[in-house]
């Protein structure tokens, strides 16, 4: 369940901004493959943001469970990073869905360029209501993509009908750490509202995923690994480059007022959550 004080996210809206995101990415020379924060597994790891962010789909790839044999939906595929890497790793084949046209036309590309496209198809569409037949998976990811879609437990409930029967959901999720501050950073505010996301209740999310008819394996608080140190890497960069950050190391540029990297640095409270969860 998402607080009813936020503001939920439109799909199309969302669509339209990852659309925008994409050419101006592909226009400024930023384009990067993925879409996403990094995974750095200890504090000493000197993993660059771009070894970290394909840490991260290696992360997700030790928890899925796929084979040579596996069909993997990429929920919120972006323009294909995580999914080909998952192809490459595992030979599995993959499916991704996005709401934003532009990314599936990259991700497309992306896959006949690496000479995948029979197993790698990325088509548009909205997780909300999944175009695909019940069973029909053998193991969804969801690299924060879960953030943006207005319902959660549609989401999960949808997911579940697609997986088959011991088949495995790996996410990764915003949230607010406990203990709250009386005041919310204004930096989360600023991320939700530029980045049309809500984050999640965590002393709900267990519940959350039984209700959509899944059953938690596990729930990892990586904050420190992901967020958190995003933020620390983006302003050293930014420091000892003296250049503004790519839209891959976070640089969303909306405006004047609008959510910057920084805004996030050193706030704790804005957490990450790993989840893997299978259908019954
Ligand atoms: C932060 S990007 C992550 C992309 C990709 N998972 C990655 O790690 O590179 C969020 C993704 O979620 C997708 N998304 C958000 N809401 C969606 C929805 N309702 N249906 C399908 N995709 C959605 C966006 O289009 C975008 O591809």
């Amino acid at each position: 369940m998402t607080d009813s004080t936020q503001t939920l996210p439109v799909p199309e809206a969302v669509g339209e901004l990852y659309d925008r995101l994409t050419l101006s990415a592909m226009n400024d020379g930023s384009f990067n493959p993925n879409v996403h924060i990094g995974y750095w597994d200890t504090p000493g790891s000197e993993a660059t943001i771009e070894e970290a962010m394909d840490r991260l789909t290696d992360v997700f790839i030790e928890r899925l469970n796929a084979y040579a044999t596996s069909h993997v939906l990429d929920l919120g595929c972006g323009v294909g990073g995580p999914g080909l890497r998952v192809v490459a790793r595992t030979g599995a084949r993959v499916t991704g869905i996005s709401i934003s046209e532009e990314q599936i036309r990259t991700a497309n590309r992306l896959a006949a360029e690496a000479e995948v496209a029979d197993r790698a198809v990325f088509q548009h569409g909205d997780a909300m209501k999944l175009p695909f037949a019940d069973a029909s998976f053998d193991a969804v990811m969801a690299l924060e993509s879960i953030c943006h879609m207005p319902d959660r437990q549609q989401v999960f409930t949808e997911v579940c009908r697609v997986l088959r029967p011991g088949g495995r959901i790996v996410l990764t999720d915003i949230f607010e750490r406990h203990p709250r501050k009386a005041v919310r950073h204004p930096g989360i505010d600023k991320f939700c509202r530029d980045l049309m996301s809500t984050t999640a209740d965590i002393d709900d999310y267990v519940a959350l995923l039984h209700r959509s008819g899944l059953r938690l394996r596990e729930i990892v608080d990586v904050t420190e690994q992901t967020t958190l140190r995003l933020a620390d890497e983006i302003g050293r960069l930014a420091a000892v480059e003296e250049r503004p950050v790519a839209m891959d190391e976070g640089n969303f540029d909306f405006g004047d007022d609008s959510f910057k990297p920084s805004d996030l640095a050193g706030v704790d409270d804005f957490g990450c959550l790993l989840v893997t969860a299978e259908r019954p």
